[in-house]
């Protein structure tokens, strides 16, 4: 079925009326955390479903997958920015744009004066006041076990998988994919995985205004899952000192990386799948001869698409052989207190490693709402479906826009 391209989000509700009445569809739609972790068909995971809490509260953020700004009413917004950008620099411009086009040819990259990843890889910044990114692991033959532009509506079978190795991730999730798939965030968190943020709409940040790159950092994940990150991961690796100085601001930690499976750019075409696999052998062939012996290390890997998570699923037993341990990044750096909130706990790196994979009790984030599905009333059964194609037509209305 082809939608319409909506103007804006405001023009959906019209939409809707359309939809009902066209659907034939009869597809079987989450109704609560529980729920959707059981469905085993992708398609029915990634089946919109309606989440009351985020639908009633999507004014107060900016639009899903859209750059993010400031809302002019949000005044705790407005002055957090405003303490905090007395610390960040005024002397480094944007570079380029928000779509990773660097015309700004005259940067010098031999001097690097931002430290900007981008060009030279750079991790310590250049002011002196930032702490330097976590670029690799303390532990010696450790992976920091972790995966990028999560939740994944159709992830039950990577989770599922995880949780029977009893093997916990760093999940970066981007705040717009929380909004669209709210009980798959609930499920990684309740099954102990650490949640790091990755921005509102995956955008490269060192081309925002340093009010707007505020912003994407601002709106991340706390309506859905009651907490604030403490950890973060620039999309595409990009940042600089601005940037660096405008998360500091917010209590976030940036975690990079070293090696790059590349397993996100599969999708585009732009590297085969074979090329993957080499990349991801490589990494291990390095565990294996010693590379990691000092130190431990970050592999890029995603929580993308069925690729991305069937070769990490494929490559679990082969990274678990080669390295000693594999941990969450913060469980590494014995980071116990992971989110501002302090009623989640992570385990430190010697209680990881001796079985004790959580240390926090599930949440009741997934006792809320009862299952309705095929089987409830008829009437209980329309308003769900009629709530959830509102929130179908949202979402997909504003793909669209960002396509
Ligand atoms: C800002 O305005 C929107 C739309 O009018 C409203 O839904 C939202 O609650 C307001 N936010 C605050 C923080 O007042
Ligand atoms: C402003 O920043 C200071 C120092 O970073 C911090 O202690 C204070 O809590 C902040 N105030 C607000 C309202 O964010
Ligand atoms: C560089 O890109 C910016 C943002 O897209 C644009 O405003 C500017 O005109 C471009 N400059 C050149 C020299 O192409
Ligand atoms: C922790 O507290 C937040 C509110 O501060 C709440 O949303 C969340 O459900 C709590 N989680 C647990 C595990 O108690
Ligand atoms: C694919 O590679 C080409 C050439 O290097 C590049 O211009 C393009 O942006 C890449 N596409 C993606 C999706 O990365
Ligand atoms: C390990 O293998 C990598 C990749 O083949 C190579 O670059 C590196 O020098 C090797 N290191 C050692 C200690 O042999
Ligand atoms: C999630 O994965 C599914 C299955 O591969 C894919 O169809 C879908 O586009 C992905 N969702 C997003 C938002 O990338
Ligand atoms: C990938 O897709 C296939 C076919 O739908 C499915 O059987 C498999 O479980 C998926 N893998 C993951 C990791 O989601
Ligand atoms: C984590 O704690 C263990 C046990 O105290 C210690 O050996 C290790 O060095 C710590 N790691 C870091 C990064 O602080
Ligand atoms: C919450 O979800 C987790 C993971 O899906 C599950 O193991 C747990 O049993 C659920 N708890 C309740 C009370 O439904
Ligand atoms: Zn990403």
């Amino acid at each position: 079925m082809r939608l319409p391209v909506f103007s804006s989000k405001f023009t959906a509700n019209a939409v809707l009326v359309v939809l009902i009445n066209l659907s034939t569809i009869h597809a079987r739609t989450a109704t609560s955390e529980a729920d959707e972790a059981q469905i085993t068909d992708p398609v029915e995971e990634c089946t919109a479903y309606y989440y009351a809490p985020v639908t009633d509260a999507l004014d107060g953020f900016p639009t899903i997958w859209q750059p993010a700004s400031i809302l002019s009413n949000d005044t705790e917004a407005l002055n957090t920015w405003s303490n905090i950008s007395q610390s960040v620099p005024t002397n480094i411009y944007p570079h380029g744009d928000i779509y990773g086009d660097w015309n700004d040819t005259s940067y010098n990259v031999a001097e690097d004066p931002d430290c900007w990843w981008t060009k030279s890889l750079c991790t310590i910044p250049k002011l002196s006041t930032l702490p330097a990114d976590v670029a690799s692991i303390p532990e010696p033959e450790t992976m920091g076990y972790g995966f990028d532009d999560g939740p994944n509506c159709s992830h039950n079978a990577f989770y599922n998988y995880l949780l029977e190795q009893n093997q916990k991730a760093t999940m970066f999730f981007i705040g717009s994919n929380v909004l669209d798939w709210p009980y798959e965030a609930m499920r990684a968190i309740d099954e102990g995985h650490e949640i790091c943020a990755h921005t509102w709409s995956h955008h490269y940040m060192t081309g925002f205004s340093s009010e707007d790159a505020f912003a994407e950092l601002y709106y991340t994940i706390k309506l859905v899952l009651g907490i604030t990150p403490t950890c973060w991961r620039p999309p595409f690796g990009d940042i600089d000192d601005r940037i660096r100085a405008i998360a500091e601001g917010l209590g976030l930690q940036t975690i990079i990386w070293q090696y790059d499976s590349f397993d996100w750019e599969e999708q585009s075409g732009n590297i085969t799948a074979a090329q993957v696999f080499t990349n991801y052998d490589n990494f291990i062939a390095r565990a294996e001869n010693g590379t990691f012996s000092t130190e431990g290390s970050i592999m890029l890997t995603h929580e993308l698409n069925n690729f991305t998570m069937q070769t990490a699923l494929t490559y679990y037993p082969k990274l678990k052989d080669a390295f000693k341990y594999l941990v969450p990044v913060g469980v590494a750096l014995n980071k116990t207190q992971p989110y501002v909130e302090t009623n989640y706990s992570l385990p430190t790196f010697d209680q990881y490693i001796s079985g004790t994979t959580t240390t926090t009790a599930s949440s009741s984030s997934n006792t809320t709402s009862s299952s309705t599905t095929s089987k409830s009333s008829s009437d209980g059964l329309a308003l769900v479906r009629t709530m959830d194609y509102t929130l179908f037509a949202l979402t997909f209305g504003i793909l669209m826009l960002a396509a």
